[in-house]
């Protein structure tokens, strides 16, 4: 899976097969998306989790990440190779997502409008 985002509006494309060059937005090529990459508060962008039995509690991060109409986490991602599971958040919403989990699940993903994206593997 890849991440692209448009810098002018945006937008953001989960690319599942990555087969061709590029996908444009805006009259613009859409920008690939490199987790932690972006200067910011790590407390408040890489989640944090609890595994309790078969669940996984997430949290975007260890100090709550603003969820405001301008600054907010837009989604949370469970990742495996072969599987994603997904929670799409608004500003209204805590920045928190609790998934089925097993042992296939390795990452997970979180992604701040203004922030980018962000990544803690599972340990
Ligand atoms: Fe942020």
């Amino acid at each position: 899976m890849k991440i692209y985002v448009c810098k002018k509006c945006g937008n953001v494309i989960l690319k599942l097969e990555d087969k061709t060059e590029s996908l444009d937005c805006c009259n613009q090529k859409m920008e690939l998306t490199t987790p932690n990459t972006i200067e910011a508060s790590l407390e408040k962008h890489l989640p944090v989790y609890e595994i309790k039995d078969d669940l996984i509690n997430i949290k975007v991060g260890e100090v709550d990440h603003p969820m405001t109409d301008e600054h907010y986490i837009s989604f949370i991602i469970l990742a495996s190779d072969n599987n994603y599971v997904i929670k799409k958040l608004s500003p209204k919403d805590q920045p928190v997502a609790c998934f089925s989990y097993n042992k296939e699940y390795t990452k997970i993903y979180a992604y701040c409008n203004l922030h980018g994206l962000w990544l803690t593997e599972i340990k």
